[in-house]
């Protein structure tokens, strides 16, 4: 076939059509990768691989917390085959308790007696999806049952760091002090840690991720810019440090709303600057939910989980892919004032978003099922992090189970995983690796988009090295077409070479109570050719390769 080289990972293309020429690589090869195995980028943190956890339809009730007293097996109330499955692919931070709920909850209803905790209106109550459901249960009125030490049960269940969303609409700021004073002081040195041992926990929770507030240009509070910079000055002037590290994440911007960045940086950086060494954090927020390629003008963009065509797989794809340059556009903004980068970016929710119809059950707000398309879609982004590491310290999936980009789905005593699931799986062994330059080149997709031809990238991933182990992961969006790979690590020798494919004949493919392992993870063959491998990566794939290293 006519090769078409088509360069990825941005900084080094120039450099990449020398290399690439230099390999004498075998003329029969779809597309070559190249690990500049010479070229470490620092540390991907392992928290970018992390989990987002609302009060929202399913996902806490139902999905989470089942109750102690259930029959269903639990922990503590905790579902046990989520705790087992999470530990599997090494969940290092939850983000809870919103989203949305976060900036309408007092967090002091959900501490002290289980029975003695208020009923309060759950924030979704009015959403389209809780005004059709017949019983009133917890997804519009929040019983409470599930707190502060419930979560910090369910993180230390897990082995995962706890990243709490603090409420800035709708508490004063001394509230934050307080619910940090709550899981941080010492055992014994106040009232709320009284309250805390009471409870069963005498010991400080430590909880050094703060977010304060959470979308706060619009259910956070529909602030301005400059509203919510000077509130985020008053709410972070003092907290209580119990000499923790705290890491205070601002609320950033919808997409890739540049606007609302370069207004709150201007406010923090300029004139009256704000110095807070605790401000380490800069929340991003994408969602692919306009899937409509501008044919519609108003109402629903949305697209249908399970009812997809070629041209909607790869248009997923694309939104996805936007999260890499909302990345590069969003840090260049605040290099602007944040000159050495203290603030990184922390994507605290992202994946794609369909409209109603797929839920496993009416209770599940914003429940959708998860094909290979999401799959693919959650291996580009993680990827897209990875390749990304000096930027993004944090990011967390939206969300864990029962809701958006789930990577579980359950419904009373069923439970199974999604194809999500096992990408995470497959991506956790890049946590604390050495992020590595790679480039990419293969020839684009073509397909044709309402009457006009349009192409996606052929092959994208990412690499990292841990010690002598160099673990790559790769996606191949092409539909229709296996793509033969050549993959040079700049002539280390290779040892050994281990392949593993998240790979479905039909795209639509997913799991369900009655076939949870229609689509998991196979073995793929990977063949050492001296200093070079070769794989066929099966189309619409996602493939992980652990290569280890003389
Ligand atoms: O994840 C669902 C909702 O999407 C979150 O509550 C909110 O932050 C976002 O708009």
């Amino acid at each position: 076939m006519e090769r078409r080289q088509f360069l990825r990972n941005s900084a080094i293309t120039g450099a990449a059509f020398a290399f690439s020429g230099a390999k004498g690589w075998a003329k029969s090869a779809d597309a070559h990768i190249d690990i500049l195995i010479d070229e470490p980028k620092g540390e991907i943190s392992p928290n970018i691989y992390g989990q987002f956890t609302e009060h929202i339809g399913g996902v806490i009730y139902d999905g989470v917390w089942v109750g102690e007293k259930s029959k269903i097996p639990n922990r503590y109330g905790i579902r046990s085959e989520l705790i087992d499955k999470m530990k599997q692919i090494h969940v290092p931070i939850i983000r809870w308790p919103g989203g949305c709920f976060a900036d309408s909850y007092d967090w002091k209803d959900g501490i002290g007696p289980a029975s003695k905790r208020p009923r309060r209106t759950n924030f979704w109550e009015g959403d389209h999806d809780a005004i059709r459901l017949h019983e009133k249960g917890p997804q519009i009125f929040e019983p409470n049952e599930f707190g502060t030490d419930e979560f910090m049960r369910f993180c230390r269940l897990t082995q995962a760091q706890p990243y709490l969303a603090a409420n800035l609409r709708s508490l004063p700021a001394l509230d934050l002090d307080h619910w940090v004073e709550y899981c941080n002081s010492p055992a014994g040195s106040t009232t709320l840690a009284d309250v805390r041992a009471s409870g069963g926990f005498p010991e400080p929770f430590n909880v050094r991720y703060w977010g304060i507030g959470n979308e706060s240009w619009g259910c956070g509070g529909n602030f301005t810019p400059e509203e919510y910079a000077s509130e985020f000055r008053r709410y972070t002037t003092w907290i209580p440090g119990y000499g923790l590290d705290l890491q205070l994440i601002g609320s950033g911007p919808n997409d890739n709303d540049i606007d609302w960045t370069h207004r709150f940086f201007e406010q923090i950086y300029s004139d009256h600057a704000y110095h807070n060494r605790s401000f380490t954090g800069w929340s991003v927020h994408h969602y692919a939910s306009d899937l409509s390629r501008g044919r519609i003008s108003k109402g629903d963009r949305k697209g249908d989980a399970l009812q997809f065509d070629s041209v909607d797989w790869y248009e997923l794809l694309r939104q996805c892919d936007l999260t890499e340059q909302i990345i590069q556009d969003q840090w260049t903004a605040m290099g602007q004032y944040d000159t050495d980068h203290h603030v990184k970016l922390v994507v605290d929710e992202y994946g794609p978003w369909y409209r109603e119809g797929t839920e496993l059950d009416p209770t599940h707000i914003f429940g959708q099922q998860i094909t290979m398309r999401d799959a693919l879609a959650t291996a580009l982004t993680l990827d897209i992090f990875n390749r990304h590491s000096e930027k993004v310290s944090i990011a967390t999936c939206a969300q864990l189970i029962n809701n958006l980009n789930a990577l579980f789905l359950a419904h009373e005593d069923r439970f199974f995983a999604t194809p999500n699931f096992h990408v995470f799986a497959m991506y956790a062994a890049h946590q604390g690796g050495e992020a590595l330059r790679t480039v990419f080149s293969a020839p684009d997709v073509r397909y044709m988009r309402d009457g006009k031809s349009a192409q996606f990238w052929g092959l994208n991933g990412s690499a990292s090295r841990k010690g002598q182990v160099v673990t790559l992961t790769i996606v191949n969006p092409d539909l229709s077409k296996a793509t033969e790979t050549q993959i040079s690590l700049g002539g280390a020798r290779i040892i050994r070479a281990d392949g593993t494919v998240l790979a479905a004949a039909d795209m639509h493919a997913h799991n369900t109570f009655d076939r949870p392992n229609a689509v998991t993870t196979a073995n793929l063959a990977v063949a050492i050719n001296g200093e070079q491998l070769s794989v066929t990566l099966p189309p619409a794939s996602v493939t992980k390769l652990t290569v280890t290293l003389g």
